[in-house]
């Protein structure tokens, strides 16, 4: 054996780890006709004792499905010899305070312990965007992490929050600053949890697949331009439609762009999303993300059309898309002032979303969609023009916040 000198005093060591998870697309998934979900937790082909699974639920979906915590206890009873429900399920309260409330974290992490489960059981959440991101925050940092299965119950979530490799909560009055990168192990979309949604969260989530359209699928976008009365209406069909290509597009860049951890400064999906986070933080989260995000995109927008980057009547278009579908774009809080250096508060998004990025700022807006670029610094004042522009157009609209 050779034995290292003095000289050799580094060594460079690579890693690379393979991940796999299926997103499975089901109806009825607790009705006991449907096994799909038993044959991620326990395969036919997999002669082993009964998978253990901690199953933890959004108590506003509960409170808008009241038979739903019966129907998870009688499938898991039914399907006893395959899998072992190791408690009853746990309540977590849905929205975004639930990420921002350290005892409610401490009390998840305590029962992950308490039902001893270990890296080759299951934690399965069934809710929204923002229950999902916690419980899996907590899973994802037990035992370094334990397996996640996920049932997103929102289009939000559906389409974007419950589907990737992220989770995280909120802290020090900033969004998403804890969380960890954490692929689930599986994911379950049914389309018939979203019929309980109200309309704000029923709308929310269809930014976000506008957004992802606008920068990867013009022909995606003509498509919901096509279909915003429908998707407005309520269309169920319309809408599993809109959530499968959202979700596609979305993990399509996840597993091929080369940065699925996010190390580089580079955040192609967050186009809109730094004012986004900063309005969702100045409304004390009273505003879903979808709806911020509705409106970020209404103001990178307008902050491209200034630059003569994009042509008014593309953004027109897009504007309109968003108001027929009903998003409210204009929100008086964008005004907001901080009262010692008399900034408009919505500019600290720029820092805040920067200091996110890792030091340099990124950001993502279109040329026309399907057109993305990226800039690396964004100028107050045509900001500010952007959230004027926006606040001539559509201030008649009376948002509340
Ligand atoms: N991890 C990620 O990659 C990622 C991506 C995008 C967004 N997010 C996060 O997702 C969160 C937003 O998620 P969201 O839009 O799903 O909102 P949400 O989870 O806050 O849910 C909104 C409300 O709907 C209720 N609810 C859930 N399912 C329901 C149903 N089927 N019927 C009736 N009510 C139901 C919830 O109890 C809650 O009151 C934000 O915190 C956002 O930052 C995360
Ligand atoms: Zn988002």
């Amino acid at each position: 054996m050779r034995m290292p000198t003095d000289q050799e005093y580094e060594v460079n060591y690579e890693i690379s780890v393979h991940f796999n998870y299926r997103l499975i697309f089901t109806e009825h998934l607790f009705r006991h006709s449907n096994p799909d979900l038993i044959h991620v937790l326990n395969p036919p082909d997999r002669v082993s004792t009964p998978a253990r699974v901690l199953v933890f639920i959004d108590l506003g979906l509960l409170d808008a499905q009241p038979g739903l915590k019966k129907d998870v206890e009688d499938y898991f009873y039914f399907y006893r010899a395959q899998v072992n429900l190791v408690a009853p399920p746990i309540l977590v309260p849905g929205g975004e305070a639930a990420k921002s409330d350290s005892r409610l974290f401490d009390r998840l992490v305590q029962s992950i312990h308490d039902a001893q489960i270990c890296r080759h059981s299951f934690v399965m959440t069934v809710g929204g965007g923002s229950v999902i991101d916690v419980v899996g925050f907590a899973a994802s940092i037990v035992h370094r992490g334990v397996r996640q299965i996920r049932v997103p119950t929102t289009v939000l979530a559906q389409d974007d929050a419950g589907i990737g490799i992220k989770n995280g909560m909120n802290a020090f009055g900033k969004k998403n600053f804890l969380g960890t990168f954490a692929p689930p192990f599986a994911v379950l979309s049914d389309p018939q949890f979203l019929t309980t949604l109200d309309q704000a969260n029923w709308i929310g989530g269809i930014s976000e697949a506008i957004k992802v359209a606008l920068l990867k699928d013009a022909e995606f976008f003509a498509w919901i331009d096509r279909s915003a009365t429908l998707l407005r209406d309520r269309d169920l069909g319309v809408m599993r439609v809109l959530i499968q290509k959202c979700a596609e597009l979305h993990l399509r860049h996840i597993t091929t762009s080369g940065d699925p951890f996010e190390q580089g400064s580079a955040r192609p999906l967050d186009f809109g999303h730094w004012s986004a986070h900063k309005l969702e933080q100045l409304s004390e989260y009273e505003l879903g993300h979808g709806h911020a995000v509705a409106t970020g995109i209404a103001i990178d927008l307008l902050y491209a059309q200034h630059q003569k980057w994009i042509a008014p009547e593309r953004v027109s278009e897009i504007l309109a898309c968003m108001t027929t579908i009903g998003f409210r774009l204009w929100r008086p809080i964008l005004l907001r002032k901080n009262p010692e250096t008399d900034r408009y508060l919505i500019l600290e998004g720029i820092e805040e979303f920067r200091e996110h990025l890792g030091g340099s700022l990124n950001i993502t807006l279109i040329q026309e969609a399907g057109i993305p670029f990226q800039i690396d610094t964004l100028d107050s004042t045509g900001v500010m023009q952007a959230v004027f522009s926006l606040r001539d157009r559509f201030s008649g609209d009376n948002a509340p916040s």
